[in-house]
């Protein structure tokens, strides 16, 4: 049995399988859905720090929680320990836990000294770190990648720094930031930070089934795992993932009936949330997840990708479960 409780500081996680932080997806109608599948721990999108100073009203909005989704990690970006340790306080009355962003390589991102920047530079990252951990009023975690190229591989050191600093979990995705998303996650790494430090270590990347999950944990010696990617259009990978972990065992997978019960439960919740044109615009890219490889779906991704309102959205449930696309 390879499922267990992990403390992260004063708060603890039920199981040990994750969902990772990813901009425009783990929003919180999104994050209702992992949770009723069996998550120990949900992460939110990440949430500028300098926009939370700016203009909190807006910004809030993507650090809003519900209660019963409960424990729930926060993610901050920004460059500036200032601005990071100002949004820490400002969303430590929200979230249970708050994670700094160390990781993120998109460019809009890096350019401001935010995400994977912090890899290159042990000084302000050790500066932010610290800064954070004073002002939040909850445990800090921090996401880091491998380093910021081959020659540079410094996870280890900049784990030991933040479990310095009084951080109380550290996340590794182990690629480097120059290496985006290509070629594979080297998993050594998450066990060489493992080694590194002693607060929990959270591993993440290229985990794509409840198998991949319990080898990741063995073979590296982590704590707990993180499911991104693969979660997209497929929630019930956690549901797998904990059963497989608890018992040998994967469920079945679920019915057709119930497939189309939580696509509709989901962009109910996105239109009701986000305002109807906002949540079904924004719902589209789930809706093909959701459906990727079933057969006629070149058919399928046109009307998907016209969807305004819930009318639509609701007509096109009704065609798939009426199996119309299944026969094209
Ligand atoms: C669309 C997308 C958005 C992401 N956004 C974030 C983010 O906001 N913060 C972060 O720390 N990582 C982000 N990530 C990285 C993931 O959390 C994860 O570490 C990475 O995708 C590797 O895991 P996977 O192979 O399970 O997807 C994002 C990844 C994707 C694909």
């Amino acid at each position: 049995m390879q499922t267990k409780s992990v403390k992260i500081g004063n708060i603890v996680a039920k199981n040990n399988v994750f969902l990772a932080p990813m901009a425009g997806i783990t929003d919180l109608p999104y994050r209702r859905i992992v949770k009723a599948m069996g998550a120990g721990l949900l992460f939110s999108e990440m949430i500028s720090a300098e926009g939370l100073v700016r203009d909190g009203k807006n910004t809030l909005l993507i650090a809003d929680i519900e209660d019963k989704e409960r424990p729930v990690v926060l993610q901050i970006f920004g460059g500036k320990p200032s601005s990071l340790g100002k949004a820490a306080y400002m969303l430590s009355n929200k979230a249970d836990i708050i994670d700094i962003n160390c990781g993120c390589s998109v460019r809009k991102v890096m350019r401001s000294d935010s995400g994977a920047a912090l890899l290159k530079d042990s000084v302000r990252f050790r500066e932010i770190i610290s800064t954070v951990v004073k002002n939040s009023l909850v445990p800090v975690t921090v996401k880091l990648r491998s380093g910021w190229d081959n020659e540079n591989k410094n996870a280890p050191e900049l784990a030991k720094i933040a479990e310095d600093c009084g951080v109380s979990a550290v996340t590794l995705h182990p690629r480097t930031r120059c290496q985006g998303f290509g070629g594979k996650a080297e998993w050594r790494m998450i066990g060489e930070v493992k080694k590194a430090v002693k607060i929990p270590v959270i591993g993440s990347g290229d985990i794509l089934t409840a198998l991949d999950a319990a080898r990741m944990l063995e073979e590296t010696g982590c704590d707990a795992v993180m499911i991104g990617r693969a979660c997209l259009g497929n929630p019930w990978i956690f549901r797998e993932t904990v059963s497989y972990l608890e018992t040998g065992k994967t469920p079945i997978p679920p019915s057709e009936a119930e497939r189309l019960e939580i696509v509709r439960q989901h962009g109910d919740h996105m239109a009701a949330y986000k305002g109807e044109r906002t949540g079904i615009r924004e719902f589209r890219k789930h809706l093909l997840w959701y459906f990727k490889g079933m057969k006629g779906i070149k058919h399928l991704r046109p009307l998907a990708n016209k969807m305004e309102t819930l009318q639509d959205f609701h007509a096109i449930l009704l065609q798939i479960d009426r199996g119309m696309y299944a026969r094209i």
